[in-house]
């Protein structure tokens, strides 16, 4: 009589199974959206100038799915530039060919020509974002994505009664294009934004602009989530609300133990989110957010965009906001102490053990007036020019194929592998460098890995010129925070202050001014990744390196093949 009872049982457990699976396959959608980029007419601080958008739209649209859920995306180019669209943060796992950064993982989208991307959200939840990956062109193309939890899941948190984005940006009255395209001929740093944004709009602190302020609603007793995004191009914000706190719930679309804080401090690439509570005098509230300036003497943008929250029981919407304190513009403490405060909710996969420990050096550099070049060329401090380096590396793009391809199809001459696991020499990195040691070598070079190699990194800033925080940001992978500090990191006694039990999961790490961090992940996703600082500033002078992560065994580890219209160079 067993026999037939587990015969049953099993058939049974077999039926079970291809339904939970059927029903899985039919939870999770597919969304087709078409992205069209094209010059659009938009007014800001009294002028009006031609901006390279999607749609029409400035921001451009936000793509809301839920976890699970996929996405083919064509985006037809109709603007005058080479484009491409980096979905940040999304794990492309055997889809690199979707990442696109420009010559890294795609050739760029010629003018006319068209790209569809194709990929799957999977394990994320939170909010992640898109940004045009080619030059400048992220100024003005870049969008929100929202990730809501799987289909019949809920939140880690009660749900919030509403769900708002808040995506901040920076504005220049001059075409973004035309502002780097200059510095790159003159040497010199790009001149600083003339407006930071919220969601698009300056707001009531600028000129001509606050009819246009953008407002968000609140009634009391509410409980909101506020998905808090910082897409601007070189500038770390800090981002406060008049008389309310933040419980902070989540960062780069992985969830957080819960905390409370009354500012955020996001570098660009960044994303949190945040509950806010309708529990103060119906009325309106600013939010605001301006520069964490790190850098000594360096120029930035010191002006302040705002936005309302606003009661909609508050009496009159006319009366004038509430503005918050920003902290001062150098408040290297208070963003410390925002930075140290995240830990994952519960025990994590963070790698115990690693197999490849890189120590690598992130920081400005200063490369000498080449002969016979024009002085308007070396318009750097002292007759220079402008440069930045990991490891002593300053990053070169490649031309003719995207690095992905070469590794793909095995193209030689394309890039070398040699890309030191450590600085070519030991120097005390964040003290007083010799000029001897500022001038970096380029090159094209890649860090292999094996499929399933936990990796640590160490991140060593460098006061090369002048220290300052930047925002490392890893394509294709999450990688946990395990620690971060001042000075030089010292193996024999900062490795006891690792957190290996509840480490944040995150995508951008804010590498502290004159200080270190250290990240470990896994490389269970075969492709070609970038590293670099997400201060588009210090990426187009070389601030980045790629990882090479091979196929492992079997199609599941295996990058998938190319798409039939992946541009050609
Ligand atoms: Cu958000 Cu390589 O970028």
């Amino acid at each position: 009589m067993a026999q037939p009872t587990s015969i049953v049982s099993l058939m049974f457990l077999t039926i079970l199974l291809i339904f939970s699976s059927l029903a899985c396959f039919t939870n999770a959608k597919t969304h087709y959206h078409g992205f069209v980029v094209q010059a659009t007419k938009v007014t800001r601080l009294c002028k009006t100038r031609n901006s390279i958008t999607v749609n029409g739209q400035f921001p451009g649209p936000t793509l809301e799915v839920n976890n699970g859920d996929s996405l083919v995306i064509k985006v037809i180019n109709k603007a005058k530039y080479n484009v491409t669209i980096h979905w940040h943060g999304v794990r492309q796992i055997r889809t690199a060919w979707a990442d696109g950064p420009e010559f890294i993982t795609q050739c760029p989208i010629r003018p006319g020509q068209s790209y569809t991307y194709k990929f799957t959200i999977s394990g994320q939840e939170g909010t992640l974002w898109w940004h045009a990956h080619s030059s400048w062109l992220r100024a003005t193309v870049y969008g929100a994505i929202v990730i809501h939890p799987k289909q019949g899941d809920s939140y880690p948190f009660p749900k919030p009664n509403r769900d708002s984005v808040i995506m901040l940006g920076e504005w220049w009255n001059a075409n973004p294009i035309d502002v780097i395209n200059e510095a790159r001929r003159t040497g010199g740093a790009p001149n600083v934004s003339d407006a930071y944004t919220i969601n698009g709009q300056p707001g009531d602190l600028y000129n001509c602009s606050s009819k246009d302020t953008i407002k968000v609603p609140m009634s009391s007793g509410e409980t909101n989530l506020v998905r808090v995004i910082n897409a601007a191009l070189n500038q770390q914000l800090f981002f406060k609300i008049a008389n309310h706190k933040f419980t902070v719930v989540g960062a780069d679309a992985s969830y957080v133990k819960p905390f409370t804080t009354s500012v955020l401090m996001l570098g660009p690439g960044q994303t949190t989110d945040v509950l806010i509570k309708g529990d103060q005098t119906p009325g309106r509230y600013y939010m605001a957010a301006r520069a964490y300036a790190s850098a000594q003497g360096a120029p930035f943008d010191n002006t302040t965009t705002t936005a309302i929250l606003e009661y909609t029981t508050a009496k009159s919407n006319s009366s004038k906001p509430v503005m918050p304190t920003l902290p001062p513009f150098n408040d290297t403490n208070t963003a410390t102490a925002f930075t140290t405060s995240f830990r994952s909710p519960g025990k994590t996969l963070v790698p115990k053990t690693v197999d490849e420990n890189l120590f690598i050096t992130a920081g400005l550099g200063i490369n000498k007036c080449p002969p016979k070049a024009k002085a308007s060329t070396c318009q750097a401090p002292n007759n220079t020019r402008f440069t930045a380096s990991m490891n002593n590396v300053s990053f070169v793009l490649p031309s003719n194929f995207s690095l992905l391809q070469a590794h793909h199809n095995g193209i030689p001459g394309v890039f070398t592998t040699d890309f030191p696991a450590k600085p070519p020499v030991t120097f005390d990195y964040t003290g007083n460098v010799s000029r001897s040691l500022w001038q970096p070598t380029r090159g094209t070079k890649v860090y292999k890995l094996k499929y399933g190699d936990k990796v640590q990194v160490v991140l060593q800033g460098t006061s090369i010129f002048t220290a300052e925080n930047h925002p490392i940001h890893l394509h294709g992978y999450d990688f946990y925070v395990v620690a971060e500090g001042f000075g030089n990191f010292n193996p024999k006694t900062d490795t006891s202050k690792f957190n290996l039990v509840d480490p944040p999961l995150r995508n951008t790490v804010s590498l502290p001014v004159n200080g270190w961090a250290v990240i470990r992940f896994v490389a269970d996703n075969p492709g070609t990744w970038i590293m670099h600082c997400h201060l588009d500033v210090h990426i187009g002078w070389g601030l980045a390196m790629v990882f090479v992560v091979d196929n492992g065994v079997g199609l599941m580890e295996s990058l998938q093949q190319p798409p039939k219209d992946l541009p050609r160079c």
